[in-house]
């Protein structure tokens, strides 16, 4: 199978670039990784990638008088690199309704919740003070509503009575490490079809 060329975009740890990453190398995902850009000179995650021996690219926001410029740029590192699927792990910037137009249904994000509930930052601590029972990691397509795309593949996580934001997250943590290379290894591997907001794989078997 031909292998599908993979950027990722990320601002901190990392930890799930990490886990993408492994599973690559485990020859779980035909994927490579052609391309790490980091909007923050230092992330752990960048650091991490260059010890690894990624092509890598620090676009700092700050140093742009406009989101257009900033993401201007990401977009042509992008292109120059040849990508097939771009891979949001921890990115912290919003794309722009243009960026996300010219690559539908190739930008994968991961969020740590089930979705819709608990969209935007602190979703853990969200679902901890709205008390409920099961929360989780969706992964999802980029679309311009934010956390908003069609759904690829979700996983649950139950909350425990003396939770904490923290102890919620560690776990939530642990099902993303298996949720996203899964839901990349999806995407890149079965046959799929977008109807409306349903992402539905032909039968792998
Ligand atoms: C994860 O919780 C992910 O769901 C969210 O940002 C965090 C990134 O963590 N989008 P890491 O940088 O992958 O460790």
């Amino acid at each position: 199978m031909m292998k599908r060329r993979l950027a990722i975009l990320l601002s901190g740890r990392g930890s799930n670039f990490l886990a993408i990453h492994d599973a690559i190398e485990a020859k779980r995902i035909p994927a490579e990784i052609v391309l790490v850009v980091s909007n923050r000179l230092g992330a752990p995650g960048l650091e991490r990638a260059i010890e690894l021996g990624y092509e890598t690219r620090t676009i700092d926001h700050r140093g742009y008088e406009s989101r257009e410029k900033h993401e201007h740029d990401v977009i042509v590192a992008i292109e120059l690199a040849g990508v097939d699927l771009i891979i949001l792990a921890g990115y912290m910037r919003l794309l722009s309704e243009g960026f996300v137009t010219r690559f539908a249904n190739r930008i994968l994000n991961i969020h740590p919740s089930l979705l819709p509930a608990f969209p935007g930052v602190d979703a853990q601590r969200q679902a901890l003070e709205h008390g409920v029972k099961t929360t989780g990691c969706t992964v999802h397509f980029v679309d311009a509503e934010l956390d908003g795309g069609p759904i690829i593949l979700q996983r649950s996580v139950d909350v425990r009575d003396d939770d904490t934001a923290e102890s919620l997250s560690a776990r939530i943590l642990e099902q993303e490490h298996i949720a996203y290379p899964e839901a990349i290894r999806r995407v890149c591997s079965v046959p799929f079809r977008v109807e409306g907001r349903r992402v539905i794989f032909e039968n792998e078997d």
